[in-house]
């Protein structure tokens, strides 16, 4: 198969929902569809349990499970379709945010009862930020949901998206009997606790035949056609453009569990998901036509072993051929390195590889020459852009409680904030050391990684502030005054970009309006 026809069956992307919408149970079946597992169940949950907030076995655990489930390779239809996971506990959000930057697009799943929800909200503004073309599988049709109509709308609104629909729902709960197809124009009947497959699959010419009454009931097919006029007058056909540049997103009913609605889902998302596109890099744009190969790393994992320190960085080619044991250049330290066992991930086991294409992940073993949103080249000098860092919501200072091990703490700490386990800020002026992350558990995994791997012992204290503004300003003398009058809200990030730590919004929104010489910033790119 030709370069040009390799990047074209590609398709990358996420699928982003709240705990318990049913992410696991959707990519299940969709692995299902692609053959890459043969049964039910294989995938395994990479929740953590609510419970297990102090059971340092279980994180360690979960860490073996999600670098098993990181990235899920299946073919279907012809296309190649990488699936890259990302943790649904709250707490490791950030990882999440980072891995929306090495996808093309996104499926969102929302559960049809609770609508949409807080993660929901905060990762669908993620992809907001890139034009994401996103999927809405609105999950959980067989439960007693909101009103179809009125759940459309408060997604619009709360996730600021137009929403077309693909197919439509006859009913939910217990009288849920199927969805009819907009673009098809076929009926998919739902009987609980049966596959569904294309026998069940209806097709009409007419919406008006009697055969419909006949299947559903004459209440039902009645509602059905005058929902069907409504949506066609207000939707006509869907522009795929406007998907591609994140401005609406095509919406799909089903019931995952029962694999009901996923196959529609999947057959709409081979045609339109788009393929590897160019990205934006520090001396211009990079074609994933481009000949010579390029990529960043968006994620590293630690080994499960702690004798062994080393890592895996997942490595998304963004153009050219990755091959084995070939040199190629590491942009920041300036050193050309070789992988002689890249990995690949198809479903669940690691597959050496000789050579991948723009739009996949290739996992390296790494002894610590990668941070997040590094740049492998062929030999060029630029970076690639927008792979942002988030502000962190809890900031505890870091406080060393063996001052023998003071090295041990350097290294380790610098180590796994160049993971992306959380952030690093040091208050000016000073040696705080102030560590920030989206969640407590995080600082847990931090505390028993640096004592296990480390040999570091280390307690937290807890700070007031709720959020990080990175600073900017083209007056440097102004930017100097402010981080000298506020020393105590001010540090700086471990590559030296100074910020504002707010106590509350309100001193945010006072710092903000008293100070227009300086941009407060949200997120920072790494470089
Ligand atoms: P997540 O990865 O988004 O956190 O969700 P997950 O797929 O684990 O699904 C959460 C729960 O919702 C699971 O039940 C799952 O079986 C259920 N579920 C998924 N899709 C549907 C659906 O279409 N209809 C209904 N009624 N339920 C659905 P659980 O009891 O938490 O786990 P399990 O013991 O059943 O695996």
């Amino acid at each position: 198969m030709g370069y040009q026809q390799e990047i074209e069956r590609r398709k990358t992307f996420a699928i982003i929902s709240h705990p318990d919408a049913g992410k696991t149970t959707l990519t299940e079946k969709l692995l299902l569809f692609g053959g890459a597992i043969q049964t039910a169940g294989a995938v395994k949950s990479n929740k953590i349990k609510k419970h297990a907030t102090s059971d340092f076995m279980e994180i360690e655990k979960q860490r073996g499970i999600s670098v098993a489930t990181s990235v899920m390779t299946f073919e279907y239809n012809g296309f190649l379709i990488n699936l890259l996971d990302t943790p649904g506990h709250k707490d490791f959000a950030e990882d999440t945010y980072r891995t929306l930057t090495a996808v093309d697009s996104v499926v969102l799943v929302v559960d049809s009862v609770n609508g949409v929800e807080e993660q929901t909200r905060r990762l669908m503004e993620v992809c907001r930020m890139r034009d994401t073309p996103v999927i809405v599988f609105i999950n959980k049709m067989d439960r007693d949901g909101k009103n179809r109509f009125d759940l459309l709308e408060e997604i619009e609104k709360e996730l600021n998206i137009a929403l077309h629909p693909m197919t439509w729902p006859i009913n939910s709960g217990k009288d849920f009997k199927g969805v009819y197809n907009l673009a098809e124009k076929n009926l998919l009947l739902f009987t609980a606790g049966t596959k569904a497959d294309d026998e069940d699959a209806i097709h009409l010419n007419d919406l008006g035949d009697e055969f419909i009454d006949m299947k559903i009931g004459e209440r039902d097919a009645n509602q059905l056609r005058e929902d069907v006029e409504l949506i066609e007058a207000v939707h006509g056909n869907l522009n795929v453009s406007e998907y591609l540049a994140g401005k609406v997103a095509p919406v799909f009913f089903g019931s995952a569990v029962n694999n009901f609605g996923v196959q529609e889902m999947l057959n709409t998302f081979i045609q339109i998901a788009p393929t590897p596109k160019q990205r934006e890099t520090s001396t211009g744009a990079v074609s994933p036509n481009d000949d010579k190969f390029s990529g960043f790393v968006f994620k590293i994992h630690a080994n499960l072993d702690p004798r062994h320190r080393d890592r895996i960085a997942f490595l998304r080619v963004c153009s050219g051929k990755f091959e084995r044991n070939k040199y190629y250049h590491h942009v920041r330290l300036d050193k050309d390195i070789r992988f002689s066992n890249p990995y690949s991930f198809l479903a669940r086991s690691k597959d050496v590889i000789e050579d991948a294409y723009p739009g996949d992940v290739v996992g390296l073993f790494d002894t610590g020459n990668f941070k997040i949103g590094d740049t492998l080249t062929e030999g060029d000098n630029f970076y690639f852009l927008g792979i942002p860092t988030f502000s962190p919501e809890i900031f505890k200072e870091l406080v060393n409680k063996d001052p023998m091990k003071a090295k041990q703490l350097e290294k380790g700490i610098q180590q796994l904030t160049d993971e992306g386990v959380a952030q690093l800020f040091t208050q000016f002026g000073g040696t705080k050391k102030i560590i920030g992350c989206v969640g407590d558990l995080q600082f847990e995994v931090i505390q028993y990684r640096l004592l296990q791997e480390y040999g570091a012992s280390v307690e937290f204290r807890p700070l007031p502030f709720y959020k990080a503004c990175w600073l900017t300003s083209k007056d440097s003398k102004k930017l100097e005054d402010f981080l000298r009058f506020k020393q105590q809200n001010t540090a700086e990030d471990k590559d030296g970009q100074p910020v504002y730590l707010a106590q509350s919004e309100w001193f945010l929104n006072t710092e903000i309006t008293n100070n227009p010489d300086i941009t407060f910033h949200f997120t920072s790119e790494v470089h």
